[in-house]
């Protein structure tokens, strides 16, 4: 376990960082989800069908758990449980919004405590989630449990930041001004579970079979300008929202005139694209 940090600590650290972005992610995701082709392999590699239970772990403001929902129809259900009750307050809205009945929504305390029955679901999931819990292996293995003998689960993760200029690019620039642990790769945070054999032992571990993870790009930071990437990324990114507001404003400032001159010379006619390598792997869980 990265004991390093406590348990407890990384958790609050979590709490704090989402909170700060989770008004931003009510704001931006309304004009459009760069990270849905994530959410259409989850949802194939998870083959939903009407009827099932589904608990979805780390469901922040609804994904996929929304769009599963919309899937298993009136006699399934979607859980949504997260750690972060401004996360999960924006996934209620939603749901409301877009008049789906069949999900409920709950703010947790720890991953390892679900407050669920064991055996009890068809499909667990979890989208960008696992990466930034302090033992991603015992959480796996207690979602696993939560899962009736021939469950599914289906769980997304960042790959290398080397293929990742989305996340690296940013983190670069902000890095060279503040601390940034979303880079530390030793510790919870964006790069902690980046290959598919990673991804795999921690499946494995947690007691899967049929295991097959589906490695890709994904254009997830997408803006008109690098102004426009650069308020998605201020009020959304969650490992750095508190950073740069806690920053004083002089050299927020500073590091935003960074940020747009870089990607100004990058990418002369405005129009931002760029990529992150995604991992979605998918187990079932033994008789
Ligand atoms: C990148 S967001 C992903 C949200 C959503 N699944 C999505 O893909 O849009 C990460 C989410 O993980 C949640 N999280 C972080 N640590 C957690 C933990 N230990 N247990 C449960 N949720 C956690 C955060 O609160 C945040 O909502």
């Amino acid at each position: 376990m990265r004991e390093m940090t406590s348990a407890k600590q990384i958790r609050h650290q979590q709490r704090e960082q989402w909170t700060a972005a989770a008004p931003g992610w009510g704001k931006f995701r309304k004009s459009g989800d760069p990270t849905s082709p994530i959410t259409e392999r989850i949802i194939h590699l998870s083959e939903i069908r009407p009827g099932l239970q589904v608990l979805d772990l780390a469901c922040g403001t609804g994904d996929p758990s929304l769009a599963i929902a919309k899937l298993v129809g009136e006699e399934g259900h979607v859980l949504g449980l997260d750690l972060t009750e401004a996360m999960v307050q924006g996934a209620v809205s939603r749901a409301r919004e877009e008049g789906v009945q069949n999900a409920s929504f709950r703010t947790l305390v720890s991953e390892l405590d679900l407050g669920v029955p064991n055996n009890t679901f068809d499909l667990c999931t979890c989208r960008h989630g696992l990466m930034f819990m302090p033992d991603p292996q015992a959480a796996l293995q207690n979602l696993g449990a939560k899962l009736k003998p021939g469950g599914r689960l289906t769980v997304s993760t960042w790959g290398l930041p080397q293929n990742s200029p989305a996340f690296t690019l940013p983190g670069i620039i902000v890095g060279k001004y503040t601390r940034l642990p979303m880079l530390d790769s030793t510790g919870p945070g964006l790069f902690s579970i980046p290959t598919p054999q990673m991804l795999t032992g921690y499946l494995q571990g947690a007691g899967l079979e049929n295991i097959r993870v589906d490695k890709f790009d994904c254009p997830v930071m997408t803006a008109d300008s690098p102004e426009e990437l650069w308020n998605r990324i201020a009020n959304m990114a969650g490992p750095m929202v508190k950073v740069l507001r806690d920053m004083p404003e002089e050299k927020r400032s500073v590091v935003h005139d960074e940020f747009v001159a870089t990607l100004s010379s990058m990418f002369p006619n405005q129009k931002v694209v760029l990529k992150a390598e995604a991992l979605v792997a998918t187990g079932i869980k033994a008789d």
